[in-house]
């Protein structure tokens, strides 16, 4: 077991990495007082582990009543926020008793946010299930529902009391979602660790099929990345925004597209893909490692555009995204393999081309560095 401490003064916790739930009880019971607990998951994981967690906590003295959400971001409201609230109130659940989120970045942000604004705030332990919420989502304490007219905009800053992350349980996780949580794993290698990149180039093949001791590896570098940035930067002033690199171009393609075409990681793999192009364009980056990039990229997969997408179209969505500085975008360059840099002064007239270059060509133009 890999333990990953995430030091924020009195919010500090713990990330235990293990291969099953077996022993979390113990663990949890060291976390917190016995008491009750509202196990929040989704349909399509309750079936899956919901059972296997609820003994466990039962056995270390929990009670425990289990929530179980429709699967998806639809349930990422203030409606299902408020089905929780009413299920935490008729189980009797008061300032000493825990939320248990169990299942990917929706339950973790939906239970999150529910723990966080529950009788103002009742503590909560992640148990996540896909390898987009191990390494990214469970790591830094943001929770937030979304709005009709956007995204997470209803949220905190919450940090849990512990997070565990059993590795077997990505052997039921969709391959898709598992790469979409791949492209925020090279991701973490691309902005600040070139020996996570070297693993990943070296043990691809292994962490692709799920080799328990490779994933355990990998996982618990990245959320040791994320965890010393979270640590210098709680609440996102500064150099919590590398952590955007792929997001500036990503989450407008989602966004342009009505988050029905792309999965987060598959859309931020486009980002970063053209993000390479952008430095390499101004010289911020040179070729060798430009290619190295691409190649890893490559080896995640990328999505082709969807048909009919037009540029201006992804611009517009990029001008409205709420991480924007005033009127400028902000984007996050490689300068090279585990190093990027923030870059404000692109125009339109700077991104549009590779914008372009993406809805109009093809993966091999887009993966090689000519
Ligand atoms: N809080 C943060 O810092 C942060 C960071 C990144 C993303 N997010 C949020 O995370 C969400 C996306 O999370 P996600 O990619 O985990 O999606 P998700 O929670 O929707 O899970 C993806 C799908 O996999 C299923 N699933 C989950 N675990 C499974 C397993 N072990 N076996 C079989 N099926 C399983 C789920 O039911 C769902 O259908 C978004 O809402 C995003 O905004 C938050
Ligand atoms: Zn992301």
């Amino acid at each position: 077991m890999e333990t990953i401490k995430v030091p924020l003064k009195e919010r500090s916790y713990e990330i235990r990495i293990a291969h099953s739930f077996e022993s979390f009880g113990d663990v949890v019971r060291s976390a917190l007082p016995a008491g009750r607990t509202l196990l929040v998951s989704d349909e399509n994981v309750h079936p899956l582990y919901g059972d296997t967690v609820r003994s466990l906590l039962e056995q270390a003295g929990f009670h425990v009543t289990p929530a179980v959400i429709p699967a998806g971001e639809e349930s990422k409201t203030l409606a299902q926020a408020d089905a929780l609230y009413t299920a935490a109130i008729t189980a009797g659940l008061d300032r000493g008793s825990a939320v248990i989120a169990l299942g990917g970045g929706v339950v973790g942000d939906l239970a999150g946010f529910v723990a966080a604004t529950y009788m103002r705030g009742v503590p909560y332990i992640q148990l996540p299930t896909t390898l987009l919420s191990q390494v990214d989502s469970s790591v830094g304490g943001k929770v937030a529902v979304n709005h009709r007219l956007g995204k997470n905009l209803i949220g905190a800053f919450y940090q849990p009391r512990l997070v565990w992350i059993a590795t077997d349980v990505l052997r039921t996780l969709p391959v898709r979602e598992f790469l979409s949580g791949a492209a925020e794993v090279v991701k973490y290698g691309a902005i600040m660790s070139e020996s996570l990149f070297c693993l990943l180039e070296e043990k691809w093949e292994a962490f692709r099929s799920l080799d328990n001791r490779v994933l355990t590896g990998v996982i618990a570098a990245c959320c040791r990345l994320k965890a010393r940035v979270v640590a210098e930067d709680e609440r996102e002033q500064g150099l919590r925004a590398i952590l955007n690199f792929g997001h500036t171009i990503g989450h407008a393609l989602e966004a342009a597209t009505a988050y029905r075409y792309y999965l987060h990681g598959e859309a931020v793999l486009a980002g970063m893909v053209l993000a390479v192009h952008l430095a390499l364009a101004r010289g911020l980056l040179g070729r060798e490692d430009g290619a190295r990039l691409l190649k890893l990229f490559a080896r995640v997969g990328l999505k082709t555009a969807p048909p009919g997408l037009a540029a201006q179209e992804v611009l517009a969505a990029m001008q409205q995204d709420k991480k924007r500085v005033g009127e400028r975008l902000v984007f996050i360059l490689p300068v090279a393999v585990g190093q990027v840099r923030t870059c404000d002064y692109l125009t339109a007239e700077d991104i549009l081309p590779v914008i372009r270059r993406y809805l109009t060509g093809t993966a091999e133009d887009l993966l090689t560095c000519e």
